[in-house]
């Protein structure tokens, strides 16, 4: 399904990432019933999981199903449509299975995968070409961190120029582009950064699309260590759009109870 931006730009999107988990697709079902008395407030939240691509038919097939208000997302895509790439998976290919998004450019990958942000950029073309929403993760590491907020700037300044080069703008149009802001001293270590310093990057993250892409209305998320304990803290600021989710997310009780906190 073709995001139409101003329909989703005005609700937080909570995405929830399953990394490589869960290691049998027996376990999904356990996993998507705590979404069954959720009563999430759809007005106000967009939810998204974004399992390993294995599984997006199988899920797509239960949400069909179930008629359930919940979007897709590919973890990762091939940078070209089409071509012997062995082990790759195209943008079209995930969208053609229920996929609503493409997330591009992870840390995890660009860490352990060699994603470069020449990488990253090719992706976020690829994804856009075949109409997914994508989002685009950014973060610095610690080291960048403790030289203070002037480095970290740059240093995301430098992932989205990278990973947006070369784009028209008129690309956009119809095309949902969120950005998750994810330090990566924050991701997977149980030591979320505080609302405070994730907005000041995400209102600096703001600012870079709004003057030098010409891109107004992106939804702009935080990621790294939200768990129900703090979800609302992120998800509830009037300055953030949103949380991507690792790790709770794959923990039954803990999305059970992230969920509950977006009822309606
Ligand atoms: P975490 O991961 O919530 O486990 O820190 C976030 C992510 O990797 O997107």
């Amino acid at each position: 399904m073709i995001r139409i931006i101003s329909d989703y730009s005005m609700k937080k999107l909570i995405a929830f990432n399953w990394k490589m988990y869960p290691k049998k697709a027996a376990d999904i079902e356990g996993l998507l019933l705590a979404f069954d008395d959720a009563n999430i407030d759809t007005d106000r939240y967009e939810i998204a999981i974004a399992p390993p691509a294995v599984y997006l038919p199988m899920i797509a097939d239960i949400f069909y199903e179930v008629k359930a208000d919940i979007s897709l997302a590919m973890q990762n895509c091939a940078w070209q449509s089409e071509g012997a790439l062995t082990g790759e998976i195209s943008a079209e290919m995930g969208k053609n299975v229920g996929a609503d998004y493409a997330i591009i450019g992870h840390s995890e990958r660009r860490m352990h995968l060699g994603e470069t942000d020449e990488v990253v950029n090719k992706k976020v073309k690829a994804a856009m070409g075949a109409r997914l929403g994508v989002i685009l993760c950014v973060g610095e590491p610690i080291e960048v961190r403790k030289q203070g907020i002037v480095v970290v700037k740059k240093y995301i300044k430098r992932q989205i120029d990278g990973a947006l080069h070369a784009i028209e703008p008129s690309s956009y149009r119809g095309i949902e582009l969120c950005i998750a802001y994810e330090p990566i001293w924050a991701i997977g270590t149980g030591k979320a950064a505080t609302p405070e310093d994730a907005v000041e990057v995400i209102a600096f993250i703001r600012s870079i699309l709004n003057t030098n892409y010409g891109i107004p209305t992106a939804r702009i998320l935080y990621g790294g260590s939200v768990n129900a304990k703090n979800v609302t803290l992120f998800v509830e600021h009037d300055g953030i759009d949103g949380a991507l989710v690792g790790g709770a997310s794959i923990n039954k009780k803990e999305l059970k109870s992230i969920l509950k906190t977006l009822h309606s």
